[in-house]
């Protein structure tokens, strides 16, 4: 049990070697650098690991997770991720991927306390109480937290559009945000079309004078 972290050490170097199996020039292609084209903000959930999901490789996606895959307007660590790759990295797609049966949704539905986690899912039940005409209207409660979980996304979607980073790219050249959601049940990616490339889906109030 101590030392079961270990396997993840003889895995990496299996994989290393297969890795150079199939392409000897794999990492000294890597080593020259990354040129991803996609921003990918996903929960940390460890059953949404973007690139296995999206059959895509190390150098393919610029990645930040945190609960319940947010955009908070506060959270420097999201922004700056953002702000990197947008603006050096200049990525052309930034997505949010969540996924039913998430816990981070699931908490948020309820009034159970966790602790400091309290004010990270406090986001979440806004989303909840801006929709819950909607939602009170769904009884079954599993069908209720996808629900949510699509909201919640599109919610996200609507946050990026709302930062300056994005709205100022959006000037200059192509950039599409999107909002999809993973099934842990089937492996399948659900688009929920909330694909934006311009202002227009930005509500007056949040748009910049850029
Ligand atoms: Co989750």
């Amino acid at each position: 049990m101590l030392n079961s972290y270990e396997r993840l050490l003889t895995g990496n170097k299996e994989w290393a070697k297969d890795k150079l199996k199939d392409n000897p020039e794999f990492f000294k292609n890597l080593i020259l650098g990354q040129s991803p084209e996609y921003m990918w903000i996903g929960c940390s959930d460890s059953r949404v690991p973007a690139n296995e999901i999206t059959n895509t490789q190390s150098g393919e996606i610029f990645v930040h997770r945190n609960i319940a895959n947010m955009v908070v307007h506060t959270d420097m660590n999201l922004l700056s991720v953002l702000y990197f790759a947008v603006e050096t990295l200049k990525v052309k797609h930034v997505i949010v991927c969540g996924h039913y049966g998430c816990g981070g949704v699931l908490a948020a539905m309820e009034n159970k306390d966790h602790g400091f986690v309290n004010n990270w899912l406090r986001n979440i039940k806004e989303v909840y109480n801006k929709h819950a005409k909607e939602l009170d209207a769904i009884s079954d409660k599993l069908k209720r937290a996808d629900r949510l979980v699509e909201l919640n996304v599109i919610e996200q979607v609507h946050n990026l559009a709302k930062t300056r980073i994005v709205q100022e790219h959006w000037k200059k050249r192509e950039l599409e945000i999107h909002g999809w959601v993973y099934g842990v049940e089937d492996g399948l990616i659900k688009d929920l079309a909330v694909s934006y490339c311009d202002i227009k889906n930005v509500e007056p109030v949040f748009r910049y004078d850029l």
